[in-house]
């Protein structure tokens, strides 16, 4: 059995404008101590998947399917025991720890209150654990930082902090959501190595989302490339980078953003822009973009379909190399 099961995971937003479908019924497994990448241009329904397994939807938006994890569905528990799945053992972080941090707290009583909380340990316990913490993200001198307010912290650092705070339960699941995105290239590449670091040290699986295929090759084992809230093609770095046979993830990976380009989340190699939800396709959401497009894609959308051990592959067309 895996760690996390998602089956069918669906999520809709009730707007002026209708019922906006932002998750088509999405379906992946996180194994123990994976580094699960999802990749997609922005829009394509990344943030949302995660947020509806962990109870995070913005009040107009509904969740339905299945997210097993250790024997109970996320989607169906109540909103105290979700928050304790959530405190202990699934945490996120995001692009912008500020929007974690409270600015008014020092690291100190922010990270010891988690401590004292869930794991019932002593202040000084928990500021001796916390210390251990900020020293595993390679915070120097890290017992004296303890005591400073976040914005005395450059935005790596801070992003280092955020990963400290999330790890302090020893969750069993960490999502990191575009935790790279606002930091400049080398501290993105010194985080993503963090990042690593502590799926080997703490056994900790790693969902990350990101719309740069760049950063997935740096740290995972998997990926699940989405488009238009569906799963386009998922399988492991050598079935993405070798073998893909979907066009989106080769126009995805011909877009890779160099190091030197300013990062957007618009794709320079696939002309075009995604689907509006409000007027959603049919078919493939990816039809109107694709050079490879069949007349049976505007109508009904390809199946996700295993064609390798653990390749998954939405497309009629389906390249072949
Ligand atoms: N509260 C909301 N109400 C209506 N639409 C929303 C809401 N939150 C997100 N959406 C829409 O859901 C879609 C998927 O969003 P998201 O998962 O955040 O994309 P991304 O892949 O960039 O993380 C987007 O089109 C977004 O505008
Ligand atoms: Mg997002």
């Amino acid at each position: 059995m895996s760690l996390l099961d998602v089956h069918d995971l669906k999520v809709s937003f009730e707007t002026n404008d209708g019922l906006l479908p932002a998750v088509q019924g999405v379906s992946f497994a996180l194994e123990e101590g994976e580094a699960l990448g999802i990749v997609g241009e922005s829009g394509s329904g990344k943030s949302q998947t995660v947020l509806a397994l962990m109870g995070l939807l913005a009040d107009n938006g509904v969740a339905s399917g299945k997210a097993e994890f250790e024997g109970q569905d996320l989607l169906g528990l109540s909103p105290a025991r979700l928050n304790r799945v959530r405190g202990e053992k699934i945490s996120m972080i995001f692009q912008d720890p500020m929007t974690s941090l409270n600015p008014y707290l020092t690291v100190a009583s922010q990270m010891t209150e988690v401590l004292t909380l869930h794991k019932d340990m002593t202040r000084r316990e928990a500021r001796q654990e916390a210390v251990r913490m900020l020293d595993a993200v390679h915070i120097p001198d890290a017992s004296s930082r303890l005591d400073r307010y976040p914005h005395e912290f450059s935005g790596g650092m801070r992003q280092r902090v955020m990963i400290a705070m999330s790890l302090l339960c020893r969750p069993q699941i960490l999502i990191a959501d575009e935790p790279t995105t606002a930091l400049d290239v080398t501290v993105q590449a010194q985080i993503l190595r963090l990042l690593d670091e502590i799926r080997r040290e703490f056994r900790t699986a790693v969902i990350l989302i990101t719309h740069d295929l760049g950063v997935v090759a740096e740290v995972c084992d998997r990926v699940i490339v989405m488009y238009g809230g569906r799963v386009m093609e998922s399988g492991s770095l050598h079935h993405i980078f070798q073998g893909s046979r979907h066009p989106y993830t080769r126009g995805l990976l011909a877009s890779v953003p160099r190091l030197d380009q300013e990062r957007g989340g618009r794709l320079q190699g696939i002309p075009g822009a995604p689907p509006s939800l409000s007027r959603p396709p049919t078919g493939c959401p990816f039809e109107a973009r694709c050079a490879y497009r069949l007349d049976r894609c505007t109508s009904v959308p390809p199946p996700l379909k295993e064609r390798d051990r653990g390749h998954r592959v939405a497309c009629y067309a389906e390249l072949i190399l």
